[in-house]
């Protein structure tokens, strides 16, 4: 399976920090955002990567991430000229997908605590799409899914005024090979975009749309407010610094799935100095 990181857009809702750098790079607490999504789909044993962002910000991409061979991957760019909607990334990605079935992750999106793989291996033999659903306090501000007790969705909303239910749809979605075709023949919304709520609904009105809930214990965060930012800093320096994990780190995400060998991890920890983060590294080698 391949996967695509979206990591353009505006980041209007975070300026002025965002006027000059992409939202996507900013910290969360000891490393960029981009690298808690990127590990996501490594830790899944998803090691071809998209990344899709704006003209300005994707050199600032390719100087931070390279081919992805540090880390056993492969990883290719491609520039979305305008924030035309989250399905573009299909569209924009036909050629990298070439077929094969498909994760797309938004690169804002933090999942702590839920193991993807088994999603990664149901979709390398099954048609169809899936995707999450977790409970919030303020679904209005999400997709929204109501799901039957097999799982099969049953309705969704793109920030519905009136939800009707608290599940929120989180930013990750797998897709069988048939997502690009669907996503090409999407209309804009009223808000000009072309909605990734739209093409998941297209699956479920073929009955093939999946809705799992996260795991018990899983964490999700989106980080596209201010205090959201802040918080998960936040929930990430406390999860480290009282239990001593690492999370959202590509290069163990890496050695976990086998992309890379325990050498190259301790050359890959000697290369990030004596940053708190190239010493979280060095401390999960001596454990
Ligand atoms: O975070 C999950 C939510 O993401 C879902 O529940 C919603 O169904 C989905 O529409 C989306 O809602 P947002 O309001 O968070 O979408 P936003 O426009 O903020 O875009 C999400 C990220 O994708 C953001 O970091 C910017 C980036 N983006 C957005 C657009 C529209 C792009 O890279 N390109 C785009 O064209």
């Amino acid at each position: 399976m391949k996967g695509i990181v979206l990591a353009g857009g505006k980041g209007t809702r975070l300026h002025p920090l965002t006027q000059a750098v992409s939202k996507q790079l900013m910290p969360i607490y000891d490393k960029p955002m981009i690298y808690y999504p990127i590990s996501t789909l490594i830790a899944a044993g998803i090691h071809e990567i998209l990344i899709i962002s704006t003209p300005q910000d994707l050199p600032l991409f390719e100087r931070l991430l390279g081919d992805g061979s540090a880390w056993g991957c492969q990883f290719q760019y491609v520039e979305q000229a305008q924030p035309n909607g989250l399905a573009e990334a299909l569209i924009l990605g036909e050629a990298f997908i070439d077929q094969s079935p498909v994760a797309l992750i938004l690169g804002d999106n933090l999942f702590y605590g839920q193991n993807f793989t088994p999603f990664v291996q149901a979709m390398q033999r099954t048609k169809g799409a899936a995707i999450f659903a977790y409970r919030v306090n303020n679904p209005s501000r999400y997709g929204v899914v109501t799901f039957d007790d097999q799982n099969r969705g049953t309705s969704l909303e793109e920030k519905p005024e009136q939800p009707r239910s608290s599940f929120a749809v989180p930013g990750i979605y797998f897709y069988d090979a048939t997502a690009v075709e669907k996503a090409k023949k999407l209309a804009p919304s009223s808000r000009g975009e072309i909605e990734i709520t739209d093409l998941n609904k297209n699956y479920l009105n073929e009955g093939s749309l999946k809705v799992n809930p996260l795991s018990q214990g899983a964490t999700w965060l989106d980080t596209g407010t201010i205090d959201s930012l802040l918080e998960a800093s936040q929930f990430v320096q406390a999860l480290q610094s009282r239990q001593g994990v690492l999370v959202g780190s590509p290069e163990l995400a890496a050695f976990q799935s086998k992309a890379i060998d325990k050498n190259q991890l301790i050359d890959l920890a000697e290369q990030s100095g004596a940053s708190a983060y190239g010493q979280a590294l060095k401390r999960f080698l001596h454990q």
